[in-house]
């Protein structure tokens, strides 16, 4: 980037933060997790919102699962209704797990189940019926799996087909495909056999993503880049929204400039900006929607 961009883009970011930051002005922003809309009357919502399944990866530590399970997690992935909502394939599918919990007002049947065939997400699959099923665990291979995992281009073809059709998210090119299938392989309910079926789910989590997708990001191009710089930036969010405390909001508005420097381009700043955050989310960890007795008080039982 030549000089004059690079300071036309720096004003640009002051601009979009101060005006991000005059929108976060009001102490008391009552945010709420995005997730929390999608899960069933009657359910243990402080539960459902502060455990996760294990996420049974076979092969942790490669760069390009990884890439895979943070586009999995990124309601820019998927298009139209889905991405509005802020639901992505995660929230159907927790981990590449199931989701009992799952409920989409108009979509789901019973908990845990979703009618796939519905044009609320996208009309190309639309069969006018309303036919919810069960939420597929990803990393069990018992009796439902659609496609062969091993056929390259069979997976590559489903999921093309998903996104743009089921979910009327543009066409992902390759990169994102051989990512998203290298997740989808990785997942193996046997990785995961001895460990308990729930783990505490903490800001820790959605920042490592943020984290890891800002570095994607730097190592791809084009529409992959964008890609990861907007899961980066619902990562940010989803940390943002857990934080509704009054005494946060210099932390949502520390949150929300990240976001703003991921957004122009600013991926150094944006770390350091994340990093330097750390403290600041375990000392109101207690306070905020990750931390049971907190969810419990706001959302009590069932
Ligand atoms: C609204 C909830 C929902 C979302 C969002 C969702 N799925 Fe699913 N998924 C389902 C349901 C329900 C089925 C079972 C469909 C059937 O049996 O016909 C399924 C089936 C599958 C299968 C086939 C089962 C198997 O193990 O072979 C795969 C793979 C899959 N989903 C991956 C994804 C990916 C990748 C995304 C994101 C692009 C995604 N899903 C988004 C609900 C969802």
């Amino acid at each position: 980037m030549d000089r004059a961009r690079r300071v036309l883009s720096r004003a640009l970011t002051t601009l979009v933060v101060t005006a991000a930051l005059a929108g976060c002005s009001n102490p008391s922003a009552d945010t709420a997790p995005q997730e929390a809309g999608w899960l069933a009357p009657g359910s243990d919502i402080a539960t459902a919102l502060s455990t996760q399944p294990p996420s049974c990866l076979a092969s942790t530590g490669d760069p390009l699962v990884r890439q895979g399970e943070l586009l999995f997690n990124s309601p820019f992935l998927l298009g139209g209704q889905a991405a509005k909502a802020g639901v992505s394939c995660a929230s159907c599918h927790e981990n590449g797990r199931a989701n009992p919990d799952f409920f989409f007002a108009g979509l789901s049947g019973e908990p845990g189940t979703a009618d796939t065939t519905h044009g609320f997400f996208g009309p190309a699959r639309d069969d006018g019926v309303f036919n919810p099923v069960l939420i597929p665990d990803l990393a069990s291979s018992a009796g439902h799996q659609l496609v062969d995992r091993d056929d390259g281009a069979a997976l590559s073809d489903f999921l093309e087909r998903q996104i743009v059709e089921e979910f009327e998210g543009e066409r992902p090119g390759p990169d994102i495909i051989a990512a998203l299938s290298a997740y989808l392989k990785a997942l193996d309910a046997r990785a995961c056999e001895d460990e308990p079926p729930a783990s505490p789910e903490t800001w820790r989590g959605p920042l490592s993503m943020a984290v890891d997708a800002v570095l994607a990001a730097e190592d791809s191009s084009g529409e992959t880049q964008a890609a990861y710089r907007r899961a980066a930036r619902h990562f940010l969010r989803r940390i943002h929204d857990r934080f509704p405390h009054a005494r946060d909001a210099g932390l949502r508005e520390a949150l929300v400039e990240a976001s703003q420097l991921i957004a122009a381009g600013e991926p150094l700043e944006a770390l350091e900006q994340m990093e330097a955050l750390r403290p600041a989310l375990a000392a109101a960890e207690h306070r905020s929607l990750y931390n049971p007795k907190t969810l419990q008080a706001r959302y009590g039982q069932g």
